[in-house]
């Protein structure tokens, strides 16, 4: 038996699979996160912890059998998390986490220093690692000077099973302080925000083993003695690791709060002013690039709220197939934007706004919005020279017919929509624990799901689209200049 756990934005999730990866259990236990000033989004470690003794003992009440016979835990999580710890592990501070931007000045300062570009690979986007413990050292430097450790989220629940220090390769490329071409840690990149190498854990490949559990967690949890656990992954890395998106060309588009586009790559192509986001796998010898558009099913989820509707029903009230594009715009910039803008100060807008618009035109609008998002996304993923075949549609987004049609004719790709079942980053953590625990190789034990259905694109609207979304990529500067 072996477990996925997956630290997400809103809850832990814990997947039990069996060697043959046979979904055994899935349980749930969700925490809060707090936003104690605007852009500021932080999470308790102990919150952490809590849900993970509430799904290991879900699972011990319903599978004492199976739970006993565990040999191997991965862990996915959110991504780019500071947690700041002292010499003796105790968090100095609530995690700061992925969608908290209020070190967007350090984030440029960093940005502008010469090197860290090329090391990183990346922009050193406001939501990233190091900007976030550069802004401690500005607005806390008690805290910052008290720092003896720095771990990324899922990292943390690592340290708090093994007792050991250990980050993997694709969490660890979303610091800025990770040379990501060589997957070690850079010495002029942690210089450049004032960190030193000691306060870096350990690296390891995500389906490498970091330790046993301790056997006083072990006795907490119920678990037998010796349980293995691997390194893991950043939640997209281990995503890709669940639906077997590992090599060129394999890719799968994610319509969750935030929207991803992502492929696997066989060798380092960084673009830093694509603001492509190229990282390692959680595999070795392998990286992966996406594209990150903040507000996907975010976008929808604010205008049902603001409608007073479910998201599902204004969807829906769209039917199952699209028919060429509204007249009205959305920009879908409601938290700023990664890739293409790299611009955390933009907003979202509706233009062409007609006196009949209601309900539908404002989701059809919302809805091209998103998928246009995802369509610049693409343009920034091939400048790269990456290139994708076909795609798989993943996240809550992806229930909707209409939308996966929209994003397969805006993009020209088949997307296809995995059988129901289990595909995403807990099942991708449980298949590096497998790797971990048992030595299999990931290439063997990251095999792509059944597809249920695929989705090809529209060739007789293409055009119409086409010219839609010119009209799209030309609103962005446009509402930038009006922007006070
Ligand atoms: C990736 C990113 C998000 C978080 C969300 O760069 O910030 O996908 O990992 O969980």
């Amino acid at each position: 038996m072996f477990v996925g756990l997956d630290l997400g934005t809103s809850g832990l999730r814990a997947l039990l699979i069996d060697a043959s990866q046979n979904v055994i259990a899935a349980r749930e236990a969700i925490y809060d996160t707090t936003r104690p000033h605007s852009g500021w989004s932080e999470q308790t470690q102990s919150s952490w912890i809590d849900a993970c003794k509430d799904v290991f003992a879900q699972l011990k009440a319903d599978f004492p059998h199976e739970v006993a016979a565990i040999k191997g835990i991965g862990i996915s999580g959110h991504m780019h998390g500071a947690n700041l710890l002292d010499d003796t592990g105790t968090p100095l501070r609530p995690c700061m986490m992925w969608n908290d931007t209020r070190s967007v000045d350090q984030a440029a300062k960093l940005d502008r220093t010469p090197n860290v570009r090329d090391l990183s690979g990346n922009i050193v986007f406001p939501g990233f690692t190091a900007p976030k413990v550069a802004w401690v050292a500005d607005n806390e430097p008690d805290l910052f000077e008290k720092t003896a450790k720095v771990l990324l989220p899922k990292d943390y629940l690592n340290f708090w099973f093994t007792g050991v220090y250990a980050s993997d390769m694709s969490d660890s490329a979303g610091t800025s302080w990770l040379d990501v071409g060589t997957r070690n840690w850079s010495e002029t990149l942690l210089a450049a925000s004032g960190m030193r190498a000691d306060q870096m854990p350990a690296l390891f490949e995500g389906s490498e083993a970091i330790g046993p559990v301790q056997d006083t967690i072990a006795a907490q949890l119920g678990l037998p003695k010796g349980v293995i656990v691997a390194a893991g992954a950043g939640d997209n890395a281990a995503a890709a690791c669940g639906i077997g998106a590992l090599n060129e060309g394999d890719g799968f588009v994610s319509l969750g709060t935030s929207g991803v586009l992502l492929t696997g790559r066989g060798a380092y192509a960084p673009k830093p002013e694509s603001a492509v986001h190229t990282f390692c796998h959680a595999v070795p010898g392998r990286w992966y690039q996406m594209g990150v558009i903040l507000a996907a099913t975010d976008s929808l989820n604010w205008l049902a709220k603001n409608l007073g509707q479910s998201p599902a029903d204004l969807s829906k009230a769209l039917g199952d197939s699209i028919s060429g594009p509204g007249t009205m715009r959305f920009l879908p910039y409601l938290s700023g934007e990664r890739t293409p803008h790299n611009d955390a100060e933009i907003r979202g807008a509706f233009l062409n706004i007609d006196i009949n618009a209601g309900p539908e035109a404002l989701t059809q609008a919302v809805l091209e919005g998103v998928a246009f998002a995802l369509r610049d996304n693409y343009e920034a993923l091939k400048s790269t020279g990456a290139h994708l075949d076909h795609l798989i549609a993943i996240g809550g987004g992806a229930q909707s017919p209409y939308w996966v049609e929209l994003i397969a004719t805006l993009l020209d790709l088949p997307v296809s929509l995995p059988e129901a079942g289990e595909f995403g980053a807990a099942l991708g953590a449980a298949r590096l624990a497998i790797c971990a625990a048992t030595g299999a190789d990931p290439e063997a034990v990251m095999t792509k799901p059944a597809i249920g259905t695929t989705v090809p694109p529209r060739s007789e609207l293409r055009d119409s689209y086409e010219t839609a979304y010119a009209g799209f990529v030309k609103s962005y500067p446009g509402i930038k200049a009006l922007q006070q």
